[in-house]
């Protein structure tokens, strides 16, 4: 399949080590933090956020860890809008090479009222003072205002142009809480990007939650809405249902690159590698029919797809195995499955069969499996002996 690229790079800013860690099940020591950043260095990600260094001593060792090891990928750390935060996720994040301070607080009039306790001035003031603060000391500093997709839009607008006036570089406006529609972010970003003052100053970002299993969906709907940085993580691992699948947007820009017409520094044949190795690392399989990285996403089974790949790969697969780091695709035989991907399958273990020799060796196949699920090589060669056919 001939993809065509495109020059124009939207940014990806992964957060498998921040809030993919925060899933239940998944923390990691520092030590499989620093295997993890190294793998997703070279899938080619922008942004690497390490951890929360004001949360935990942890933390602090794996960005140090991390800071000394990779000199060319941005370093992120997860910062309050605190004073003392800062000051500790400023000590941490400044080994790094090239250090970002990501700074968050709460704008959408839930959290305001019941987390914060604070009114809609208190939180402007402290957007102002922190990012302030923050560029006092460093260059790149990214600010979330946490739960913006629930937040009242004149005032969401009033949080970016404040952090935009204090020297915010990039501007996240999370779905905390997978509550929007591509529809709904799409028009978010487009509004705040028209109508904030300075909005062109800045780099918008997404990060996007998946607790309606629409976390790539709106993510690319925010990309049209103007976003040129996409906040997710492998496998997409985090809090509740997890974010924005990394694997999964990348592909879709790629694959949909002709709609799009935009790219992403990614190599792509890392994606597989990249996700089976954050899998061994926290001890979570990959669900099998996960899009790109399960084991199914390039296994076809039923005998009608079968027939149709084995005449042109492009009836039933829209990417090629190989450019996302599978070996190839894979004809499972079972139930589903018809005559000529048994015999494509048999001829490739060495055996070219007669009609009437393989009229009888599918019968036996299709009596084995109704006792088994799969029906895997060495059972064709068992098939093949007891047939007693010859080869
Ligand atoms: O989901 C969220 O709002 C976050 C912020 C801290 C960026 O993870
Ligand atoms: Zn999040």
């Amino acid at each position: 399949m001939n993809i065509p690229t495109t020059t124009e790079n939207v940014r990806i800013f992964d957060t498998t080590l921040r809030d993919g860690e925060q899933s239940p099940g998944c923390s990691m020591t520092p030590q499989q933090k620093l295997v993890m950043a190294r793998g997703l260095a070279d899938l080619g990600v922008d942004v690497i956020e390490t951890g929360f260094p004001a949360s935990s001593q942890s933390d602090r060792e794996a960005h140090a860890l991390i800071a000394r090891d990779l000199k060319d990928t941005t370093l992120a750390v997860l910062s309050r809008c605190l004073a003392a935060d800062i000051e500790t996720s400023l000590r941490t994040v400044q080994a790094a090479a090239r250090p970002r301070l990501h700074l968050f607080l709460s704008t959408s009039p839930l959290h305001r009222e019941h987390k914060l306790r604070m009114s809609r001035e208190q939180v402007l003031e402290s957007v102002h003072k922190h990012v302030t603060m923050a560029r006092a000391h460093i260059d790149d500093v990214e600010f979330s205002a946490e739960d913006s997709t629930r937040t009242e839009e004149d005032f969401l607008h009033q949080v970016v142009a404040t952090a935009i006036a204090a020297g915010a570089n990039t501007i996240n406006l999370p779905d905390t809480v997978g509550f929007t529609t591509p529809e709904e972010i799409r028009g978010m970003f487009e509004r705040v990007i028209a109508q904030v003052p300075g909005a062109d100053r800045v780099i918008f970002s997404t990060h996007c939650h998946n607790d309606l299993g629409l976390a790539v969906a709106n993510s690319l709907a925010a990309i049209e809405g103007g976003a040129r940085q996409v906040e997710g993580s492998i496998n997409g691992i985090g809090e509740r249902a997890g974010n924005c699948a990394i694997e999964e947007i990348v592909m879709a820009l790629k694959v949909r690159n002709a709609f799009y017409n935009l790219g992403t520094r990614v190599d792509t044949r890392r994606i597989v590698p990249t996700s089976q190795l954050l899998s061994r690392l926290v001890g979570m399989p990959v669900q099998r029919n996960k899009a790109i990285v399960g084991a199914n996403a390039f296994a076809h089974e039923s005998g009608i797809h079968q027939h149709g790949m084995l005449r042109h790969r492009g009836t039933y697969e829209i990417m090629e195995p190989q450019d996302v780091g599978w070996p190839a695709s894979q004809m499972v035989l079972g139930r589903h499955s018809g005559r000529a991907a048994v015999e494509q399958r048999l001829r490739a273990l060495g055996y070219w069969l007669e009609e009437d020799e393989l009229k009888l060796v599918f019968e036996q196949f299709k009596a084995l499996c109704e006792k088994q699920r799969v029906v895997g090589d060495a059972d064709l060669q068992a098939l093949m002996q007891d047939a007693s056919v010859s080869d």
